[in-house]
């Protein structure tokens, strides 16, 4: 497995995959890779001729104040797990090498960003449709895989896919969990013992919400409220968001019926985590 830095090495790897005929997969992270990280490589391993793990933390998805310098980084450890997982190459760029100085066109998408975690971070979604799409454009990938652990971001780049005819299949992947329930992320690495103890909320909520509307709540104020009454009842906890959004338009729904997305932000202490389930019913 390689790992190399510029976008140009990337292109004469991957031409050299294409005359070949190969079927190749794309694996967008931020790196500081876990089993979630790992079951999208694992998936793409299984459905392609190559695949490609990029790992950059990507700037322009940062609002001032958030986290990009803390934000957590160990490639050596990254490159053992990808190798281990069986892709074939890492493209691990210097913010340099992505955005010139004079870098100023960006892409962005009206609607599906406004809400959810959109309204706290304003710019994230137009940091990670340029950088996706650069991404995209620089590996070439027949497929790329996403993971329903972030839903909105998931939603948008199918979305953004069919909007600009990229001609990449999306590959949406399941959320994997730790033992306990918490949603395995890079930023659970941010919580202090009693904050990972009081985590365990999200998760709470989360299947408290998904077992209402399975045992046939379609009230989604109803629903809404007995996730807002769990999370509370934890003192570390402190609502960011709580939504019953139409899985298609991300808008809210009144009613459950269809595809429903429930999704919440939280935070715990400082930390802001997310969570989420997705319900389908005619
Ligand atoms: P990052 O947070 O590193 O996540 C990379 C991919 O892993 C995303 O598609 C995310 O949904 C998926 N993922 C993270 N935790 C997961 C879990 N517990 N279960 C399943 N999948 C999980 O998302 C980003 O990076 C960035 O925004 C990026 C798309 C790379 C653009 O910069």
């Amino acid at each position: 497995m390689k790992i190399v830095k510029t976008a140009k090495e990337v292109r004469e790897i991957i031409k050299e995959w294409k005359r070949e005929g190969y079927e190749i997969g794309l694996v967008p992270t931020m790196g500081y890779l876990h089993e979630g990280h790992k079951s999208l490589i694992d998936r793409s391993v299984k459905e392609n001729d190559k695949t490609v793990v990029s790992i950059f933390v990507n700037p322009t998805q940062f609002g001032p104040g958030e986290d990009l310098e803390s934000y957590p980084r160990d490639l050596d450890r990254d490159a053992a797990l990808v190798e281990e997982a069986g892709a074939d190459l890492i493209f691990h760029p210097e913010a340099e090498e992505m955005y010139a100085e004079d870098f100023c066109t960006f892409v962005d998408m009206e609607r599906l960003t406004k809400g959810l975690c959109g309204k706290t971070r304003p710019i994230h979604f137009r940091g990670v449709c340029t950088v996706v799409s650069k991404l995209f454009h620089i590996a070439s990938p027949d497929r790329a895989y996403f993971g329903q652990k972030d839903a909105q971001q998931l939603a948008v780049i199918r979305r953004m896919v069919r909007d600009l005819n990229f001609g990449i299949e999306i590959v949406g992947c399941p959320i994997v969990r730790e033992e306990d329930g918490l949603a395995k992320s890079s930023r659970n690495t941010y919580l202090s013992k009693e904050e990972r103890q009081a985590a365990l909320i999200l998760s709470k909520a989360i299947f408290l919400g998904e077992q209402m509307i399975r045992d046939g709540e379609t009230d989604a104020e109803k629903v809404k409220s007995a996730m807002i009454g769990t999370i509370e009842s934890e003192p570390l906890a402190k609502i960011d968001y709580v939504e019953l959004v139409d899985w298609g338009t991300l808008e809210p729904v009144q009613t459950v019926r269809g595809s429903v997305l429930g999704a919440i932000a939280v935070y715990i202490g400082t930390t802001r985590l997310i969570d989420n389930f997705l319900s389908v019913r005619e």
